[in-house]
């Protein structure tokens, strides 16, 4: 089952957030995040909020049904709109995730997206994206999404190579995420991700090597690349703890970055955020941006979550909780908390870092600039941005990224 939420204060029925959250709201950017909490089957590395059928089953009753999914989600954008007020910001992006969007009709998935831009309004050359599933779109659903309003899709291909996506559960056959591009292209879709998984057991240089190449030919302008991480609970955690498959390695997982690293920026694409890589400016995720910079999202859907203005707050994670407090005219929210300027502090250090601007090194504190200081002796920051006042990650300091926000946020 997916991971448990935090503790925090009560939300209040009425979703009201304190008068404070909204002052300034004008000068900071505004994105929602629409979460669809269905999968055809659950792969066995992750832990995210989704729920088969199975799972699903006698739970919840016909409100936590796929069927009733959008009308239950439009409500809650509905709600947004009351406790945002009169905030006349018109929203910069939507990223519709998951779970399986694509598990839903396209219409469906059409009808949340008009519900915000009904109740926001999009700002000109607003950002709309959805994951998908690579078994779970067809050329006519593509076309769909187009037609009515999404501007990108990411496509969960996690590997080119049959043993590997044997070991991490994935339902596609290999070539068909690269021919989901080409559909994707043909729709009119100028944004296309692919998301990568590297260091699965099993997987050797050459396979890496190989899913790389692959996702180059398909011709995506955005590829993520992610280390597998192995959650506790989950299947694939189970496994390596009975020993049918071995742990994954941290130095397989380094050798695997710099392997990515080279082939992508040898094809033209440059790394913008750690596990990120995009072919221009106008390719990155602007979405993930609005996240990693601080702004304001509302993240609708079960355990979805959201801030604004330095209150964060996060839904009920089971579907069928969240339809009843939705028709019960209740919020969705199960607890919240209010950031204190330190909280903020150390969130800016923890995601800017990560990208490739970096982190002001006036946002570190004495410890932090000390760590700073030692990390550009020991290679991990960039020299001529470190004399102009940012703290940049290296190549060598991305490979430590996690160890060197942990120094730099003391
Ligand atoms: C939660 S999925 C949702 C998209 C879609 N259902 C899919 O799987 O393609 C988003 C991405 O997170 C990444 N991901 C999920 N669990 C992960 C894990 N344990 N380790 C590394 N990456 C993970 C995968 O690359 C996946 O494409
Ligand atoms: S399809 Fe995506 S969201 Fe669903 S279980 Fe697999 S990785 Fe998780």
């Amino acid at each position: 089952m997916p991971s448990a939420l935090p503790d925090g204060e009560p939300v209040p029925d009425d979703g009201a957030l304190p008068p404070h959250a909204l002052a300034g709201a004008a000068d900071r950017p505004l994105g929602f995040y629409l979460h669809v909490p269905y999968c055809a089957t659950r792969c066995g590395y992750c832990d995210f909020n989704t729920y088969t059928a199975t799972e699903l089953r006698g739970t919840g009753g016909v409100l936590a049904s796929r069927d009733h999914y959008a009308a239950t989600l439009i409500e809650e954008i509905r709600l947004a709109r009351k406790v945002l007020g009169d905030d006349p910001r018109p929203v910069r992006t939507v990223f519709v995730g998951g779970g399986t969007p694509t598990l839903l009709a396209a219409d469906d998935l059409v009808r949340m997206l008009r519900a915000v831009r009904d109740e926001f309004g999009l700002a000109p050359g607003a950002e709309v994206t959805t994951e998908a599933n690579p078994d779970s779109v067809d050329p006519a659903y593509l076309a769909t999404l187009r037609e009515g309003g999404f501007t990108r899709v990411s496509f969960g291909m996690q590997s080119a190579r049959p043993h590997v996506l044997r070991v991490l559960d994935r339902t596609h056959t290999p070539g068909r995420p690269e021919a989901c591009v080409a559909e994707a292209r043909a729709a009119g879709f100028e944004h296309v991700n692919l998301d990568l998984i590297y260091g699965t057991p099993g997987e050797s240089d050459d396979d890496w090597r190989a899913s790389l190449d692959a996702a180059l030919a398909a011709g995506p302008d955005h590829v993520s690349a992610y280390a597998l991480i192995v959650e506790e609970g989950t299947r694939l955690a189970r496994r390596i703890r009975r020993g049918e498959i071995p742990m994954t390695d941290d130095d397989v997982h380094a050798d695997r970055y710099l392997i990515a690293e080279e082939t992508l920026s040898a094809a033209g694409f440059t790394w913008y955020e750690v596990s990120n890589w995009a072919t221009s400016p106008a390719a990155r995720c602007l979405h993930n941006e609005l996240y990693w910079r601080g702004a304001d999202w509302w993240g609708a859907g079960p355990g979805a979550h959201s801030h604004v203005g330095g209150v964060r707050w996060w839904n009920v994670k089971h579907p069928g909780a969240y339809a009843a407090a939705l028709a019960a005219g209740r919020s969705p929210g199960a607890g919240r908390e209010v950031l204190t300027e330190e909280d903020r502090r150390i969130e800016r250090v923890l995601l800017e870092l990560r990208l490739r601007e970096g982190v002001p090194l006036s946002v570190l504190r004495e410890a932090g600039l000390a760590a700073s200081r030692r990390a550009l002796a020991d290679g991990l920051l960039e020299r001529g941005p470190y004399e102009e006042g940012r703290a940049v990650l290296t190549l060598r300091g991305r490979l430590l990224a996690d160890a060197v926000v942990r120094d730099l946020v003391d």
